[in-house]
């Protein structure tokens, strides 16, 4: 089977989005679940979130940082170019429900799959709003696809270059002080879930959080991806990734 790109382009610094020709990985595909992927014969296997997906055409659009080995090589390929294998779709999707007003939290590159899932718990006829955080303005990407995803979209940015300087849990914390929350999700850096689920907890709103910790296989052999949830060892990509965020051990 051939993985062919069907175009790239560089969204912000160094973000790529890659649309791939992957029929039957979206034909499944739901928000929140992710894929694995080889780039070169021989490479590491690295899990990647699903961005988006065209059902039609049979499209899956991932969005990555060139950080590392295999993400710097990811970033070489050009339209044409074929990737070693993709697996997927893997992990469960985020269970899709109509709990009335939603927020996502998304932070850093974690906000690619924050379209997806933002866009389902929408159309499912939820209030939804999007907080998306970033160092700087150049690291924010998909700002009006973001938008046409949620109610409103709330940008924050470490150093204030766009949107509101600060951290998404400041947006979060006047948005709990105003409204009732029934339900929110962190997509992001480990200490922006944590920070999340702390603020959730005491308002007693219940709170997912997409683990992104190291994968192998994608498929529950490894262990590699072993987290502890209220106690009991659970496996990222067959069990999550969306956890509880109140139960995860996030030391
Ligand atoms: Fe191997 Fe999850 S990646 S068990």
């Amino acid at each position: 089977m051939s993985y062919k790109i069907i175009s790239k382009k560089e969204l912000c610094t160094n973000q790529y989005e890659l649309v791939i020709d992957a029929p039957h990985v979206v034909r499944n595909a739901k928000a929140g679940q992710f894929v694995i992927l080889r780039a070169e014969e021989n490479g590491e296997r690295i899990p990647l979130t699903i961005a988006d997906v065209n059902k039609e055409k049979g499209e899956l659009t991932i969005v990555f940082m060139a950080v590392g080995y295999t993400t710097k090589i990811l970033a070489t390929l050009e339209k044409g170019d074929e990737l070693v294998d993709l697996a997927g779709p893997l992990g469960k999707p985020t269970l899709i429900k109509k709990y009335g007003t939603v927020v996502c939290l998304a932070g850093g590159y974690g906000a690619a799959p924050c379209y997806l899932i933002s866009k389902a718990f929408k159309e499912a006829g939820n209030n939804v709003y999007m907080i998306m955080g970033a160092r700087n303005k150049d690291l924010i990407f998909w700002q009006d696809k973001m938008k046409s995803a949620c109610d409103k979209l709330f940008i924050t940015t470490d150093d204030g270059s766009l949107g509101e300087k600060g951290f998404v849990t400041q947006v979060l914390e006047k948005i709990m002080n105003n409204e009732k929350i029934d339900y929110a999700i962190a997509v992001g850096p480990m200490p922006m879930m944590r920070a999340v689920a702390n603020m959730t907890k005491d308002k007693d709103i219940y709170t997912e959080a997409s683990m992104n910790p190291i994968m192998v296989d994608g498929t529950g052999m490894c262990g590699a991806c072993r987290l502890t949830v209220g106690g009991e060892t659970k496996f990222a990509c067959v069990d999550g990734p969306d956890f509880d965020a109140h139960q995860i051990d996030f030391d």
